[in-house]
């Protein structure tokens, strides 16, 4: 049966525009002479606009996304500390404002050590886990403000929020992860220090995996899961964890893996009430932008984590494959970011 989406494009900031130009050309490449069609409208957002216009993300902007079935992001931002960016804040104001609006409450980021790539690490084992990352709650809300601001009494505070709600459901997508995947959930918290919210956490995590009783269950503290991760990362398969955490424990991930430019993610309303929205973890890199320098593999594999969200696991599976054959076969070579996606799109 025919299937048709439309696919809202953020190219973004620096690099994002040059790795989206190639995770388009391998979804144009896996979707031709099939049945699947996107429709593609591009949206100009990011620090760029910012600086023509003063606009961050409007109401119309968000409208206008909403209507599509899934977003395709680059990276936005600009180059830190450009002072004429001082007040644009678009991390809070773009993608925070995307993640909360459209309701991703799963931030999944997936990690492997594929074959050919060398690790940090000097005996990594399997790597093979992926992190659902909470979305839309804990400290990240905005939930706080500042006082006597730029005095020795200045006050500032960013209180974490934990619903019920909110913890049970990512919590349930995580056992569906593990169900689907080996069987193994690993809770990361603080549980000992951060004893309100780390209770809900665990008493949640406890209550659902009576329901899932095939899944092998442990908990670690945040800590002491950045020191696994290192020594010893095969032990992972599903990590569940807070905002916070989940952010920071996907770099250190991404690091052992072979680095920021083959980390996908993908921000995730599972019940398909608002379009989810498919990055690399990176950002948009103003160090190496417009020289054909950014390695485009975590924009193409974000595009195979669409595909499978959408229900499109075979163009998805064909996506990953071409990937993995692309980088088993890559070397020390230094292609161009247009020539990595021409060599999976042609391995299509
Ligand atoms: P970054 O991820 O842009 O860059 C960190 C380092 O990794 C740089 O040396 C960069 O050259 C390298 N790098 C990143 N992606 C690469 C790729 N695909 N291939 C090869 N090398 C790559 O992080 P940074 O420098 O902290 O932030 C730069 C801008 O990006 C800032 O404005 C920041 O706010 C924004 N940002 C946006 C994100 C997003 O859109 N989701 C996420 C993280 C940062
Ligand atoms: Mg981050």
């Amino acid at each position: 049966m025919p299937q048709s989406f439309k696919l809202a494009v953020i190219p973004g900031d620096g690099i994002g525009p040059e790795v989206v130009a190639e995770a388009v050309k391998v979804l144009d490449a896996v979707t031709e002479g099939t049945d699947l069609t996107f429709e593609k409208t591009h949206f100009s957002l990011g620090a760029g606009r910012f600086l023509e216009t003063g606009d961050v993300l409007t109401d119309g902007d968000l409208a206008a996304i909403e209507q599509h079935d899934a977003i395709l992001l680059g990276a936005v931002g600009g180059v830190p500390g450009d002072p004429r960016l001082a007040n644009a804040n678009i991390e809070r104001g773009l993608l925070l404002r995307l993640r909360f609006s459209l309701d991703h409450y799963v931030n999944l980021r997936p990690t492997r050590l594929f074959p050919g790539i060398a690790s940090p690490l000097a005996d990594p084992g399997e790597v093979d886990f992926v992190v659902v990352r909470e979305g839309t709650e804990g400290p990240y809300v905005g939930n706080g403000g500042a006082i006597r601001v730029g005095t020795p009494h200045e006050v500032a505070n960013e209180v974490s929020v934990n619903t019920a709600f909110g913890v049970e459901r990512v919590v349930r997508y995580a056992f569906g992860q593990a169900e689907s995947r080996r069987g193994r959930l690993t809770l990361v918290h603080k549980t000992n220090v951060l004893t309100f919210a780390g209770s809900l956490w665990k008493r949640t995590v406890d209550a659902v995996a009576a329901e899932h009783p095939s899944v092998v269950v442990d908990y670690l503290h945040v800590d002491a899961a950045t020191i696994f991760l290192v020594t010893n990362p095969a032990r992972f398969d599903v990590i569940v964890t807070d905002n916070l955490f989940g952010d920071i424990l996907t770099d250190l991930a991404a690091a052992i893996s072979g680095g920021i430019g083959l980390a996908a993610s993908g921000n995730i309303n599972p019940e398909g009430d608002f379009p989810s929205m498919f990055e690399p973890v990176h950002g948009s890199a103003p160090d190496i932008a417009g020289q054909q320098k950014a390695d485009p593999t975590a924009a193409i594999l974000s595009v195979a984590l669409l595909l499978r969200h959408l229900g499109a696991a075979d163009a998805a599976d064909r996506v990953d494959r071409a990937v993995i054959a692309d980088l088993a076969a890559r070397g020390p070579s230094h292609r161009t970011t247009a020539e990595i996606g021409d060599t999976i799109a042609a391995l299509l």
